[in-house]
């Protein structure tokens, strides 16, 4: 057995009897888990395979060891490096948080100065980098101008292939961070035929993010505090959340030692998903099409005849609430007291409250989740729907980062590869052309 398992108590064993041999085999259990590996021990003859553990989804299936963010589905607790999330988003602001979940703890007041000055100051892109982006089509979605622009930042900062030198590590990090921002805003500028706007240093990171996007003829454009203030709760909220799809995209990408760009590059592939970041955007769409609450009835029977699905509930790991979907339903007020409520908010709480009382709903322990209000606040702010995936991806950024330098420094963690379950054929006789096309 492994030598990690060395470490488990005694009686913390899995007694396996194979009923194929007749044989048992005690597997040691270490934090309420099997190696697989140990399972892998367990077959009915040297030369077969071992047990294999067949998961589809990872449902059931550690692939790390992670110190960043704790989450308890049942609980609704969610914590970056130990703080919970109600605390982070009321009292700290989105790059502190982001120093917290790389260097896993909160920053001193130099290090804080230090860590900002760095992100501030590599905010630039390369000029051609823009003059790349000009090169989309007039109408491409700006997520997938992300992916690729973000995908491209390795072929300038090749030296991020350097990912066992700790410095170098940094710097990239800090660039990737500064950078999705001005990325993200020229995307959003490039759909509107705007001229991308530079980066404007003496605003903190997300008032510099909203004079980018919305910035015209003033020589200075700085946004009301409170869509500020909502911003930084909206980013601190989706800075991570452990091994969700992205990050694992990122984990298993970065674990071929790729450069971090690329790595990131995958996480955002991962995200623009409609059943991951694309969520909220979904959601929009199905208030738009039940129009009025009087079509709700109606709606909810086609979700419980398995038609559709009700966008913005339910989770993989929370069966009990989101407590990011508690502190943004507050936010909307914030945003709605300076820009006025959208209107769809009145289907949104209606859906809601008919939705938390049903027995369809409640028996499968769908709650509603962050995408289900974090759509109605991005609307409010002039966002189009197509933006909401990259408005994810700048704040998850610092998270993939996180758990991408700890995947590197991890002497545990292997390239990632799973096994399969062979389901074709075997050993066929090829048949040349002239004898199959005749
Ligand atoms: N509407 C209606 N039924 C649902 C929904 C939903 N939103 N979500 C799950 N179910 C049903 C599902 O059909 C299944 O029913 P049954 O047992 O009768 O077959 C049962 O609930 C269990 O669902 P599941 O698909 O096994 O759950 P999962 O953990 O694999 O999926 C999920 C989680 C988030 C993909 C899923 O709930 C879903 O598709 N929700 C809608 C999309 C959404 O809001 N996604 C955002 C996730 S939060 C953002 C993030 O953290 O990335």
């Amino acid at each position: 057995m492994s030598d990690e398992t060395a470490t488990a108590s005694a009686g913390d064993t899995l007694t396996v009897r194979d009923n194929r041999t007749g044989t048992e085999y005690d597997v040691p259990i270490l934090d309420g888990t099997v190696r697989a590996a140990d399972l892998g021990k367990i077959r009915v003859a040297e030369d077969e395979p071992g047990l294999a553990v067949y998961d589809p989804g990872f449902v059931n299936t550690a692939s790390c060891r992670s110190a960043v963010t704790f989450i308890d589905g049942d609980e609704g607790v969610l914590e970056y490096r130990g703080y919970p999330i109600e605390q982070l988003a009321e009292n700290s602001d989105y790059l502190e948080v982001a120093y917290l979940l790389i260097h896993g703890h909160l920053p001193s007041r130099d290090e804080y100065e230090a860590w900002v000055h760095e992100i501030t100051y590599h905010t630039f892109v390369h000029e051609n980098v823009k003059t790349f982006m000009q090169g989309f089509r007039y109408d491409a979605h700006p997520m997938g101008m992300l992916l690729a622009s973000v995908g491209g930042l390795s072929t300038f900062y090749p030296e991020g292939r350097n990912i066992s030198d700790p410095d170098n590590r940094h710097m990239q990090m800090v660039r990737l961070i500064a950078k999705m921002p001005t990325l993200g805003a020229f995307a959003f500028r490039h759909a509107q035929g705007k001229p991308y706007v530079y980066p404007d240093n003496e605003l903190s990171y997300t008032a510099n993010f909203l004079a980018m996007l919305f910035k015209m003829s003033e020589r200075k454009f700085v946004a009301d505090e409170r869509l500020i203030k909502a911003l930084e709760v909206l980013f601190i909220l989706h800075a991570d959340h452990e091994q969700n799809c992205s990050t694992n995209a990122v984990r298993s990408v970065g674990s071929s030692q790729v450069d971090p760009y690329s790595a990131v590059a995958a996480g955002i592939g991962a995200l623009f998903g409609p059943l991951h970041g694309g969520a909220n955007e979904a959601v929009l769409r199905m208030l738009r099409r039940i129009g009025t609450i009087d079509k709700i009835p109606e709606f909810i029977e086609g979700v419980k005849a398995g038609n559709e699905k009700l966008m913005g509930f339910g989770h993989r790991v929370y069966k009990n609430y989101d407590p990011r979907a508690k502190i943004i339903k507050k936010a909307c007020d914030d945003v709605f007291e300076v820009t006025g409520v959208n209107p769809l908010l009145t289907i949104a709480l209606e859906l809601e409250k008919i939705a938390l009382e049903d027995e369809y709903f409640v028996s499968r322990k769908l709650y509603p989740n962050v995408d289900f209000y974090s759509g109605l606040i991005y609307e409010a702010l002039s966002f189009p729907p197509e933006m909401f995936t990259v408005l994810f991806a700048i704040p998850r950024t610092s998270g993939w980062l996180a758990q991408w330098s700890e995947l590197v420094d991890d002497p545990e963690q292997k390239i990632a590869r799973p096994k399969q379950i062979y389901t074709g054929d075997r050993t066929l006789e090829f048949e040349a052309r002239e004898k199959r096309w005749t």
